[in-house]
């Protein structure tokens, strides 16, 4: 059977409403504004109220992804929640979100990849559709990172955020449009290097992992960064190969966005225009699974999604894994504010 071409056809975000500034931050962490906005990017982050998790910001970005594509909940044939910060180990967020949405009876599933997470759920979302076993597909990246964080710690405290994005994927009218292709992979190597090691089955929760503050995040910054600038580059180089597509012709870039400076190092060895490079982490900070969807929305809204353009997304994060995906648009639709 032919694979049946599949098109991103809607997006949807929810942040929370507090913002954080690094001013704020560095009166509780020996850090400052000048260190965090030159060595990262971030200026200011949103952080989630007490008792609000993943699926509450997944929910809204959903619905209104939704309601943009003009699709009902029950119209949905899958569902699929990207999240490092799920509301819990199990039930899957997805089924919080279905709930919320009144997707009753579609089948949902988490997807566990870090914060590469929305890349490999997109892959797998267009895979139901282009092999015939699903219509449409709703794509979730929720994440609640800051409940996640040791506060205590300004290697990682300062990098974080909160958010959601959602999109929704549909049969493209032609095989000119829609999603081209993806690199995926995976280097278990580095699996070391960033994590949150208690609470899963390894390290059950006891007062010691507690104490130690070991259901926080634990990264090896200088190493994730130079993983991160050299896979961004050989993965989008993969995927545009694969494509038959040169670098010149991609008009719009949407890295996954953990530091402005693995962008900028990154596009500039892509040879990648700076004025096709999208970012939004110096209010957004790094938001794991949210973040290429927070982008698309905000490059929809700034109609930097036309019809006919060339996208290329990437993603990365702990794995080490990475992702990207190539796609012409036919157009994104929003719900405008
Ligand atoms: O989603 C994917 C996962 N994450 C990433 O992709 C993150 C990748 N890594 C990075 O973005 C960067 O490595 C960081 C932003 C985490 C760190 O930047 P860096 O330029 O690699 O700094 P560094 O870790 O080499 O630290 C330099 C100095 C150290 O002090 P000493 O040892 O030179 O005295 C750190 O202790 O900066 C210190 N430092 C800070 N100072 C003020 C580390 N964090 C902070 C901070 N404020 N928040």
């Amino acid at each position: 059977m032919t694979p049946r071409p599949v098109k991103i056809s809607a997006v949807g975000t929810h942040v929370p409403e507090r913002i954080v500034t690094n001013d704020e931050l560095s009166l509780t962490l020996d850090t400052s504004d000048e260190w965090i906005s030159t060595r990262s990017g971030i200026r200011e982050r949103r952080i989630a109220a007490d008792g609000e998790a993943a699926s509450d910001l997944g929910a809204i970005a959903a619905a209104r992804a939704l309601e943009a594509a003009s699709v009902r909940p029950k119209d949905l044939d899958l569902i699929i929640v990207a999240s490092l910060s799920p509301d819990m180990l199990f039930p899957p967020t997805a089924s919080f979100i279905s709930g919320r949405i009144g997707a009753d009876g579609t089948p949902a599933f988490d997807l566990s990849a870090a914060c590469t997470g929305f890349i490999y759920a997109l892959a797998t979302g267009s895979s139901f559709i282009a092999s015939g076993q699903a219509e449409k597909v709703l794509v979730v990246g929720a994440e609640v990172v800051s409940k996640m964080i040791d506060w205590t710690d300004r290697g990682t405290a300062v990098l974080f955020g909160d958010g959601a994005g959602a999109v929704v994927l549909e049969v493209a009218e032609s095989s000119d449009e829609g999603i081209l292709g993806f690199d995926l992979g995976n280097d278990p190597s580095g699996a070391g290097l960033l994590k949150l090691p208690a609470g899963g089955s390894r390290e059950p929760a006891t007062i010691e992992t507690v104490e130690s503050r070991r259901h926080s995040i634990r990264m090896n910054g200088g190493e994730v960064f130079k993983f991160a600038t050299r896979i961004i580059v050989s993965s989008c180089r993969e995927v545009l190969v694969q494509q038959g597509c040169r670098i010149e012709d991609v008009d719009l870039f949407v890295p996954h966005q953990a530091n402005i400076r693995i962008i900028d190092t990154a596009a500039r060895k892509l040879g990648i225009a700076p004025e096709k490079v999208f970012s939004n982490l110096e209010r957004y900070g790094n938001t794991s699974c949210a973040s290429i969807p927070l982008c698309l929305d905000e490059a929809a809204a700034a109609g930097k999604i036309g019809q006919g353009e060339l996208v290329l997304m990437v993603g990365f994060g702990a794995g080490l894994s990475w992702g990207s995906c190539l796609v012409r648009t036919g157009g994104l639709k929003r719900i405008e504010e």
